[in-house]
């Protein structure tokens, strides 16, 4: 399956995206770590990337679209893939439509994880995340079994330089001027569909495989 997932810093994309990558067998590509993993590795585009990032502003799409580009091509991508984070801007949805469009594919969903902004600060300033794979925890709740490991690799979790509460106030902004537009974009191309992220997190995944089957099973 070909899905992107939308929907706003904290939704749970990361945290689903885990599930949902096993579970169809997809990559999970977060453009968001791939920039964490450039900065942690001082590479010229994460040492640009963590311009915007730290100040919690998208980072420019010119450098952003490459990436991705670069990212679908790789035969892991064949039979399909998961997008957590991209795209975030029109801009972005555009260019991937063409990058599709040139390999005569489609996407199946743009599936959006709805989330009220009351919820979102106290998920992201309890959020702890993997220096090492990524996986996604919160204190409260969704603890790892032993403090400050990972469950998956056993490697640290930390907090995000980006997770304060100050910066989590401006990427909700940054959310709704340049990525709820996209919300509109995909209903008006058929491809919307949507879950409550408000639930557990196991319910919430409960009701992405139902949506997802149902896609699925449409689509052959
Ligand atoms: P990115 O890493 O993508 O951050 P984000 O979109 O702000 O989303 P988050 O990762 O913060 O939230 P999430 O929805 O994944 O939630 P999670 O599952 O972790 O991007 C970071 C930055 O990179 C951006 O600000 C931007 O600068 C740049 N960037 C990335 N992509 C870009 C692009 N395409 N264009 C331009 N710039 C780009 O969950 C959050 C917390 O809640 C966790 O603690 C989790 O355990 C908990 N939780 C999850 N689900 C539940 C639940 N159901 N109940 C209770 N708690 C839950
Ligand atoms: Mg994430
Ligand atoms: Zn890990």
């Amino acid at each position: 399956m070909k899905i992107i997932l939308l929907g706003p810093p904290g939704a749970g994309k990361g945290t689903q995206a885990k599930s949902i990558s096993n579970n169809y067998s997809i990559p999970h590509i977060s453009t968001g770590d791939i920039f964490r993993k450039n900065i942690s590795e001082r590479t010229p585009l994460g040492i640009e990337a963590k311009k915007y990032i730290d100040r919690g502003h998208l980072v420019p799409d010119e450098l952003t679209i490459d990436i991705v580009k670069d990212r679908l091509i790789e035969k892991d991508c064949d039979n399909g893939f998961l997008l957590d984070g991209y795209p975030r801007t029109v801009n972005q949805a555009e260019a991937l439509e063409i990058m599709l469009k040139e390999r005569g594919e489609k996407l199946d969903t743009a599936l959006l994880i709805k989330v009220p902004k009351e919820f979102i600060i106290d998920r992201m300033t309890g959020r702890r995340v993997c220096t090492t794979c990524g996986a996604s925890y919160h204190i409260k709740y969704n603890p790892t079994k032993i403090a400050g490991k990972c469950d998956i690799c056993g490697n640290f979790v930390i907090q995000r330089d980006d997770d304060t509460e100050e910066t989590v106030v401006e990427r909700l902004d940054i959310y709704d001027a340049q990525t709820q537009p996209l919300i509109e974009y995909y209903t008006n191309k058929n491809l919307l569909s949507e879950v409550d992220g408000t639930q557990a997190i196991n319910d919430v995944f409960k009701n992405i495989c139902g949506i997802l089957g149902a896609i699925n099973s449409d689509n052959n």
